[in-house]
């Protein structure tokens, strides 16, 4: 079955709920800016990739019904619909990439009329969309030769179809090494507290045909310690300058303990990840979430006593000395510094 996570179709966004995952395939079909906000915040779209695109579609449904007659009041609401989508979640530099991707088209655009502005901003939301189906492809081309027959990989939350548009970016490496005919394996950790790993990643290896096994996230160094682990890889949300990345809470940890093990650390990200103008680790905005996600088992069933403190950072940081390498769509970066993301990038 060919899924796609998110769509312009008929007038409206149509996207994957994916808070109704594994146990329904659920599409909403979104034509209001403010129902496209809440989806973002309420995980119903989520990972980098797939966060670009809603921010680029968003941006032209926060726009298609503008009343503005000229380019400047039209230019004027784009910025407050750019600002809105912007206030979401903070971490991701693909959303942000995506609302840039769509402000630049008024830049080289200056004064063409606004029926033309909105034809174009539509054209540049999909031109987002096809260039992370593009991405997602090249980077699983780069790191074919990284994964090996009989290989067992592990991951974390999810960076896989349901992260991007249709292909993944981490996942999307473990998709080409079976089209290759490896054989693969993998563990996926459950990813408290929203569990991505167990009802995203797990639901869409299955769906294609990958053995797939979940652990819960604090299991990682027992698989490890009984070498049941070759490569671990993950997707990353931003990527600074000097490599140092943000990813799910957890990935820090794996890092950490595939250093210890001896285990190659692979970051698979798309250019659209990375920030170059923040410079290390220490500058990237990490989101805190809401009590609710820990105290509670999505939503449904209290595990903590009421009231009771909670610290929910949703990403951590992941220093670039512990990763072997960052794959990206432009090619592989080994042991990841400044110099040599700056090459790659251009
Ligand atoms: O909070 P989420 O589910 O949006 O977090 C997503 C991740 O951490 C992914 O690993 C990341 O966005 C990369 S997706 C290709």
């Amino acid at each position: 079955m060919k899924i796609i996570t998110i769509e312009w179709r008929n007038n409206k966004i149509k996207l994957i709920d994916q808070t109704k995952l594994p146990h329904k395939l659920e599409y909403l079909y979104i034509d209001k800016l403010e129902d496209l906000w809440q989806a973002i915040k309420q995980l119903k779209v989520r990972g980098a990739p797939a966060l670009g695109a809603a921010a680029a579609l968003g941006m032209y449904l926060g726009i298609k019904d503008a009343k503005a007659k000229d380019f400047k009041l039209f230019t004027k609401e784009l910025e407050r619909v750019s600002r809105y989508i912007g206030s979401s979640r903070p971490t991701a530099r693909n959303l942000f990439w995506g609302i840039e991707r769509v402000r630049r088209v008024l830049k080289v655009n200056k004064n063409k009329s606004v029926p033309t502005l909105k034809r174009l901003i539509l054209e540049e939301a999909h031109k987002v969309i096809a260039s992370d189906m593009a991405s997602c492809r090249k980077i699983a081309q780069y790191a074919s030769n990284l994964i090996k027959d009989n290989d067992t990989v592990l991951t974390i939350c999810n960076a896989g179809i349901l992260a991007t548009i249709d292909y993944g970016t981490a996942l999307g490496v473990l998709y080409r090494a079976k089209e290759e005919g490896k054989r693969i394996k993998v563990f996926a950790c459950e990813t408290r507290p929203l569990l991505q790993g167990s009802r995203l990643t797990a639901w869409e290896l299955k769906q294609r045909g990958i053995d797939v096994t979940v652990i819960c996230d604090n299991m990682a160094a027992t698989l490890m310690r009984q070498g049941k682990i070759n490569k671990v890889i993950t997707g990353a949300d931003r990527i600074a300058a000097n490599g140092d990345t943000a990813n799910k809470i957890g990935t820090f940890n794996l890092a950490v303990l595939s250093k210890y093990h001896n285990i190659p650390f692979y970051i698979a990200a798309p250019v659209s990840t990375f920030d170059l103008n923040t410079q290390s680790g220490a500058g990237i905005p990490v989101e805190e979430r809401g009590a609710r996600e820990v105290r509670e088992l999505l939503f449904k069933k209290i595990v903590a006593p009421k009231g009771i403190k909670v610290f929910n950072p949703a990403f951590d940081i992941t220093p670039h000395n512990l990763i072997s390498a960052i794959i990206t769509d432009k090619g592989v970066i080994r042991q990841p510094s400044r110099k040599k993301i700056k090459k790659i990038l251009g």
